[in-house]
């Protein structure tokens, strides 16, 4: 059989529905894949280069070789991550070029950047007939993240972007890493807008969540907050650790309950789900910001929307918000023009999609 010169490959950005920051203190996280997704095309070269090009980077090219993978501060830093862990795992590579376009928002909380990863390792797949699962490679792709990239995060994206669809929410035991698909409610329909204030999770503040979570787990001697059993002990922790821990407990306590209520259809219960859930990461894990709470407040007051909140890593990003079924658009178009007079900033409707 002849292998193909020229591949196409895609892969979807993902909203998380419930389990925020619990993905990195082995917890439990329930994330679907949305509309919006990337897109590779792969060519095969005759030489050992990867030249990349990317319409969303304003046209941008960069290229390396392949053994060459050096980190360059700048976007191609995820296909070389890619490239470099498929080497790690001993599968021989060509060189390619390969173009890039994207309808993911960059630092929009919907996983812009695991959606490329696996939207690549894909492309690579079949490129060189390389026998690997979905979940193989959203390992490949969080190992590239954080050993390449640089950026300290969970597996939910990379496992969100490589195995959810857009109408089931994944629960994902991010520990043991049993998987389960379980339906949204047919009276229901998700919102998503875009705050339009991006964050990098790569630097700053998602890193300092990461070591106190990994500091309270320490004090407490446990090897994950996910295996604190009593609420009670938090109290030996000192502040903001106490915080940070309690929004871990209470997320993961609200993951469960979130995929009970979608079970037996209790919308309204999932609602008030999501809005427990932002006060968690206003308050407790403190991850919000100011425009960003005006959002979920505006989403939150609006007729036909029962519970909303801040969806991925925060300081920033999309909110998403959970409204009767039929009347998502126009909700979502009233909370859109509610945000923008409100704070003046560009926020978007990013689902229901155009
Ligand atoms: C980012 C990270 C994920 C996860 C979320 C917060 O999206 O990439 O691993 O930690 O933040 O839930």
């Amino acid at each position: 059989m002849t292998v193909p010169r020229e591949v196409v490959a895609d892969a979807p950005g993902r909203v998380n529905l419930l389990g925020e920051h619990t993905d990195y203190n082995d917890g439990f996280v329930l994330p679907m894949a949305i509309p919006q997704r990337t897109r590779v095309t792969l060519v095969l070269r005759d030489d050992r280069w990867v030249s990349v090009h990317s319409a969303q980077m304003n046209d941008e090219e960069r290229s390396y070789q392949l053994g060459g993978e050096r980190r360059q501060g700048a976007f191609v830093d995820y296909v070389q991550g890619v490239t470099a862990m498929f080497a790690e795992d001993g599968h021989a590579l060509a060189g390619f070029d390969l173009s890039i376009t994207s309808e993911v928002p960059i630092g929009g909380g919907l996983s812009s950047s695991a959606a490329l990863m696996v939207a690549v390792a894909r492309a690579i797949r079949a490129a060189f007939e390389i026998d690997l699962d979905d979940l193989a490679i959203a390992k490949l792709a969080h190992r590239a993240e954080t050993g390449f990239v640089g950026a300290p995060v969970g597996l939910l994206d990379p496992i969100a972007c490589s195995l959810a669809d857009e109408r089931h929410a994944l629960f994902v035991d991010t520990r043991s890493l049993a998987l389960e698909k379980v339906a949204l409610p047919e009276s229901v329909e998700l919102v998503i807008v875009d705050s339009g204030i991006a964050h990098d999770h790569a630097t700053g503040d998602y890193r300092v969540r990461r070591a106190e979570c990994t500091r309270a787990a320490e004090l407490l001697s446990v090897r994950a907050l996910r295996d604190v059993a009593d609420p009670a002990a938090l109290d030996a922790l000192p502040d903001p650790l106490r915080a940070r821990a309690r929004h871990v407990l209470s997320e993961n306590a609200r993951v469960h309950e979130g995929v009970a209520a979608m079970r037996r259809g209790d919308v309204a219960r999932l609602g008030q789900l999501f809005l427990a859930s932002h006060a968690s990461m206003r308050d407790d894990f403190a991850v919000s910001t100011p425009d960003v709470d005006a959002l979920v407040e505006l989403a939150a007051a609006d007729p036909a929307i029962l519970g909303a909140r801040l969806t991925g890593g925060g300081f920033g990003g999309a909110i998403v918000a959970l409204a009767r079924v039929g009347e998502a658009r126009a909700a979502g178009e009233r909370v859109v023009e509610q945000y923008r007079r409100k704070t003046g900033r560009p926020g978007r409707l990013l689902v229901p999609s155009e």
